[in-house]
């Protein structure tokens, strides 16, 4: 930028003496300047490296997933890595069923152009590094079928590009997040078989690109709240196996885009209604076994 607009100021120069002169003091500058860089501060590349070295570092990798990331290869070419076009900066960890154990070291939050985490399918434990938080472009958040335990980390509602959030199969315990209701771009929220407890937050009616609500085998307790039928985009509501009770309201079962609906297993009362069969349009899949519904 600097450089570029010196040479517009250098282009009407006659004399070469000052455009000489002029061409060895941006050189300078930019010498000076790198120099400053490099000593003040860590490139903003050097720092996903390490940051991703220290994943690594907490992790045991007995299928040797990870063997590629060492020093001879660019962090960018690491299996599992993938970076932007442009700036050489990570912007998906990918490593699926890689039999992965370990915690999730909180380094993983310097990595500020990530946008896709998917950890799915290993056995890391300990709980989610709040750090996390700090990840504001992330997208996709998936870390189902693993041993983590601790809480939701209640800041993840900040990051607001937010769109498929996984959890399912770990030992989470606490509440749902009341501040991902703010996720305007949430379309998959899957927090199925842990040990999460308290109510469906009423704001979660605000989710409008909400499409899987997943929440069942936890120990949710309760009402259903009636928001819920407002989604406009909701297709697969899943509460089964928990403490939910009082009456499935009327505009859950009014849901014109629901096509799987599972409420089974819980203590709700009351009766279906006959017109269920055209205020459910879509519906393929319907369960409400061992409630008191009668
Ligand atoms: C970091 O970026 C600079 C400038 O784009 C580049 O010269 C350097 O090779 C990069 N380093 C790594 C480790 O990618
Ligand atoms: C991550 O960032 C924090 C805070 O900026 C810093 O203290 C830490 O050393 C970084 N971790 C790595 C592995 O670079
Ligand atoms: C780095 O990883 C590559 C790919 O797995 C391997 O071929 C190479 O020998 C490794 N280099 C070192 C120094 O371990
Ligand atoms: C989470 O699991 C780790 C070991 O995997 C354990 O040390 C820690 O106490 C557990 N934390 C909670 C909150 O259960
Ligand atoms: C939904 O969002 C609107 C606008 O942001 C807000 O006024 C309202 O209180 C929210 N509803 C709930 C149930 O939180
Ligand atoms: C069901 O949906 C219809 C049409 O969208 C609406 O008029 C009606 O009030 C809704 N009923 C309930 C109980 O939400």
């Amino acid at each position: 930028m600097c450089i570029s607009n010196m040479e517009i100021h250098l282009l009407p120069s006659s004399s070469l003496a000052p455009f000489m002169f002029k061409l060895v003091s941006i050189s300078i500058l930019t010498l000076l300047s790198s120099f400053a860089f490099g000593t003040n501060q860590i490139p903003r590349n050097e720092s996903d490296r390490l940051a991703l070295l220290d994943f690594k570092s907490a992790l045991v990798d007995p299928l040797g997933a990870l063997d590629s990331w060492n020093s001879t290869i660019h962090f960018c070419r690491w299996y599992g890595v993938t970076c932007g076009p442009r700036h050489q900066r990570v912007v998906g960890l990918t490593l699926e069923s890689r039999m992965l154990r370990g915690a999730i070291s909180p380094s993983i939050g310097n990595m500020s152009f990530l946008r896709v985490l998917d950890l799915q399918n290993n056995s890391l434990h300990s709980s989610i590094p709040p750090e996390v938080c700090r990840l504001s472009r992330l997208r996709e958040f998936r870390l189902n079928d693993n041993a983590l335990n601790g809480s939701v980390p209640p800041g993840l509602s900040l990051c607001s590009n937010l769109e498929i959030f996984n959890v399912n199969n770990n030992e989470l315990e606490g509440n749902l997040p009341v501040g991902f209701s703010t996720l305007s771009k949430l379309r998959q929220l899957q927090v199925r078989a842990n040990n999460l407890i308290g109510q469906i937050p009423i704001s979660y009616g605000n989710l409008s690109s909400l499409r899987v609500l997943e929440a069942d085998i936890n120990r949710l307790d309760g009402m259903i709240p009636e928001s819920l039928g407002s989604l406009p985009n909701l297709y697969f509501l899943s509460l089964g196996q928990n403490n939910l009770d009082g009456i499935i309201p009327p505009s859950i079962l009014n849901v014109s885009t629901l096509e799987i609906l599972d409420l089974s297993y819980n203590q709700l009362v009351g009766s279906l209604r006959p017109e269920m069969g055209f205020t459910l349009p879509a519906i393929r899949s319907l369960s409400v076994a061992d409630n008191h519904i009668i």
